[in-house]
């Protein structure tokens, strides 16, 4: 078992990554807390023992189930069953739950303690860490939520035992990606080493920058392809697929506008490969709508921001000409 802190000053919290780590839950409940509201869903099958009176709180499967509807289903059955600004919020899933009952935890009597247990890749190298929560508007994903850091993160590795093989796939995109944030060797760490190496890695990234100022924009490598191709709602992609295929389009368009080498676009496919993941966009694609996703405007501009690899590690690179990215969507190296 591995312990981490996610330093925040008087908020800092502990992550605990291991086989088994859900029953360190009481050990990190917060004192004084009488009640347990344990948010997941029937899928998820993760028994947890918070040692209080608790409940559990089923939410849907799915993107759908993380809106404003579920967030007022979960406050009105917390008010219901009384659970005070005192008690917790257990959340038991992956980043669809830890998001919504994180947000439900953020605005129910204006802030509740949530712990998260992540039990998906995804999830322990990324969703639960760093305190964003939020729910999708029809309008679009994370348009409503706030930063609400958790208690704690427990990153039980059994429970991905049991993970659909694709969803596991899905976490290795996002894991890929820290491998260009300065995380080494990642493929020769066992599991427990790689996820506390990622989530140490998120960590530090959080610690220096929680609001999302500067520096925590860099965790969105590879972010802006992926989401236009996830909005676009046709590809059939997982997120760390569609991250995977951002991160190697990133790449590519890093060396075409000179900033790497040839071999650091190898060293990005290479990485997504040996990960299973795919690298390039789906076949028959259309770079004009992928780009105007990515501008996510619909008034012509032609400009786009990328964070890019270069000499000096990653960057927020605003500015890329729209030719430019068309001809590296379109296929060009
Ligand atoms: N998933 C990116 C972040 O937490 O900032």
């Amino acid at each position: 078992m591995i312990d981490l802190t996610v330093e925040l000053g008087e908020r800092s919290y502990p992550v605990v990554v291991g086989g088994g780590a859900r029953h360190r839950l009481l050990e990190v409940l917060p004192t004084g807390a009488r009640r347990a509201a344990i948010v997941t869903q029937e899928a998820v099958q993760v028994p947890v023992d918070p040692g209080v009176e608790h409940r559990t709180f089923l939410i849907d499967d799915g993107e759908e189930a993380k809106c404003m509807e579920t967030v007022e289903e979960l406050c009105r059955s917390f008010s219901r069953w009384g659970l005070t600004r005192n008690d917790v919020v257990v959340a038991v899933g992956g980043g669809v739950v830890t998001d919504t009952a994180g947000f439900a935890a953020a605005v129910y009597h204006r802030g509740v303690p949530v712990i998260h247990v992540a039990t998906t890749l995804l999830a322990q190298v990324d969703a639960a860490i760093g305190g964003k929560t939020g729910v999708n508007l029809p309008e679009g994903k994370n348009l409503v939520g706030a930063f609400w850091q958790p208690s704690a993160v427990l990153c039980d590795l059994e429970t991905l035992e049991t993970l659909p093989p694709a969803e596991y796939r899905s976490g290795l995109g996002e894991m890929a990606k820290y491998a260009f944030l300065g995380v080494t060797g990642l493929r020769d760490l066992s599991l427990e080493e790689a996820v506390a190496a990622c989530v140490r890695c998120k960590a530090e990234v959080v610690a220096v920058d929680e609001r999302e100022g500067g520096r925590r924009a860099l965790l969105n490598y590879g972010h802006t392809l992926a989401h236009a191709l996830e909005t676009a709602g046709q590809y059939d992609l997982r997120h760390g697929e569609a991250v995977a295929i951002g991160l190697v389009f990133a790449a590519r368009l890093a060396h075409r506008l000179g900033r790497v080498g040839a071999e650091r676009v190898d060293e990005h496919r290479r990485l997504v490969l040996a990960y299973e993941l795919p690298t390039e966009v789906p076949e028959g694609a259309d770079p004009e709508a992928l780009y105007e996703l990515m501008t996510k405007d619909k008034k012509a501009t032609d400009r786009c921001t990328f964070i890019l690899d270069g000499p000096a590690g990653l960057e927020v690179v605003p500015g890329v000409a729209k030719d430019v990215v068309l001809d590296v969507l379109g296929g060009a190296a």
